[in-house]
């Protein structure tokens, strides 16, 4: 019989818990027997004091098996997953998915709503109309299984231990704790059942993880986590620290995203979702990276990543007429010209701020219960490494609500440095 003020205490002297303990701790604050400030202590002790890799294995393992899980089994190897850290105009979900559907891969994921200044990918689909984010496990895993592609929100049965602990940590001061973080992450992803899992962990103003060697830190404990509970798992570093490509807001995105499988636009974005795209095939079809981009390559140039992108939205009932005809999509009725306020080299861009900026017009949330407007965001006209006049337009700013606009312009102004001198470009993609 185990006992959480022992629990805690072992862990406050630093020793490692067992495998025992571990699953004490999970099901007993699941249940509710064991009080949310019991579970605040050890998850304070367990953010001073660590934990080695094999504890952290067997807490994912634990919060994973809280509630339901997702058999994906009848696709063999072919399942594969995604997820990112979180950041700003990221999208590649919308283009990365559809594209490895359209090679073979079966992509049934489960994904999220945005918060504070990133994004989700569930808000984003949601600004199709008609598009249901919400499936009974039967249509999920038969539209996976006919299309190669579904992409739901998180269901509240999944991972519940996660999701009670993630509320804890949001308000204890406990979240940036990498043990933590990897659990919580690799959680959700191992509920979700895919056999393969590409990791996209987000470096830079705009991510949690704000250096490159943060980021590597929990990039190897996700990757080592994953592989110890038998699935096979690859992590990408990209850069977060300029938004991904230009459009902000969740309707921009999908335009943008559109335009990307169209093969109307190659820039930091499309690259970004060749490498995470390649790296899911290579994983889930056993084909070489280099090869896996060349497909990749060819089915956005011969129209099959898009095809994919309409069967995969008119599917979950979404009206695809708004794909093709991108100015059918929701729009907002004022469209601000954001001028430089200076001339010189754009050198910096807080993306944090960027991200706040967006939310500020309407594109996203402040508390969970916040609705958002659709059309709201950021067209960026510059970024980071551009030169720009004073006066010239470095962004257009969208919303339903003039009133909106004064603390998103002073946000966004707030996060641009200038300098005279062009700065030195960071890395898309760190390492892999
Ligand atoms: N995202 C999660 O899902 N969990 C964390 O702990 C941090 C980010």
């Amino acid at each position: 019989m185990y006992r959480m003020y022992d629990i805690i205490t072992k862990k406050k002297q630093g020793e490692p818990l067992t495998e025992g303990e571990i699953r004490f701790f999970i099901e007993g604050y699941t249940e509710g027997t064991i009080p949310h400030e019991q579970a605040s202590a050890l998850c304070m002790a367990i953010c001073l004091r660590g934990m080695t890799m094999e504890e952290t294995a067997i807490l994912t393992d634990a919060m994973a098996n809280s509630g339901d899980t997702v058999d994906l089994s009848a696709f063999g190897d072919l399942s594969v997953d995604k997820h990112s850290t979180g950041g700003v105009g990221d999208k590649t979900t919308l283009i990365v998915a559809p594209l490895v559907a359209s090679l073979g891969g079966k992509v049934a994921k489960m994904s999220g709503r945005g918060l504070g200044h990133t994004g989700g990918t569930v808000d984003k689909l949601e600004s199709i109309p008609g598009y249901r984010t919400s499936l009974s496990p039967e249509e999920f895993f038969e539209i996976s299984r006919r299309i190669g592609v579904c992409v739901v929100g998180q269901s509240g049965v999944l991972a519940p231990a996660d999701k009670k602990l993630y509320a804890l940590r949001d308000v204890t001061a406990t979240v940036d704790c990498i043990p933590l973080i990897a659990s919580s992450i690799m959680s959700k992803k191992l509920a979700g059942g895919a056999k393969s899992i590409v990791l996209d962990v987000k470096c830079g103003s705009g991510a949690f993880m704000k250096t490159p060697e943060e980021a590597k830190a929990l990039a190897d404990a996700m990757v080592e986590v994953g592989t110890a509970c038998g699935r096979k798992v690859r992590a990408l570093i990209t850069n977060m620290d300029v938004p991904l490509g230009t459009h902000i807001g969740n309707a921009l995105e999908v335009k943008e995203a559109v335009r990307i499988l169209r093969g109307e636009q190659e820039d930091d974005l499309y690259r970004v979702c060749i490498a995470l795209a390649s790296n899911m095939l290579s994983l889930c079809m056993g084909w070489s990276v280099e090869e896996a981009e060349e497909k990749c390559i060819e089915a956005i140039r011969d129209g099959r990543a898009y095809r994919k992108l309409l069967e995969w939205i008119s599917a979950q009932g979404g009206d695809t007429s708004v794909l093709e005809e991108l100015s059918l999509l929701p729009v907002s009725s004022i469209c601000y010209e954001l001028c430089a306020p200076e001339a010189g080299y754009i050198s910096h861009m807080a993306t944090d701020g960027i991200g706040t900026a967006a939310c500020l017009l309407g594109a996203g949330r402040a508390k969970k219960e916040d609705t958002i407007d659709p059309a709201a965001g950021i067209v960026l006209q510059a970024k980071t490494g551009d030169y720009v006049e004073k006066g010239q337009c470095i962004a257009y700013l969208y919303t339903s609500s003039e009133a909106l606009l004064p603390a998103a312009e002073r946000a966004f102004l707030e996060s641009l440095t200038f300098t005279s001198l062009p700065p030195v470009e960071n890395p898309l993609i760190f390492t892999r």
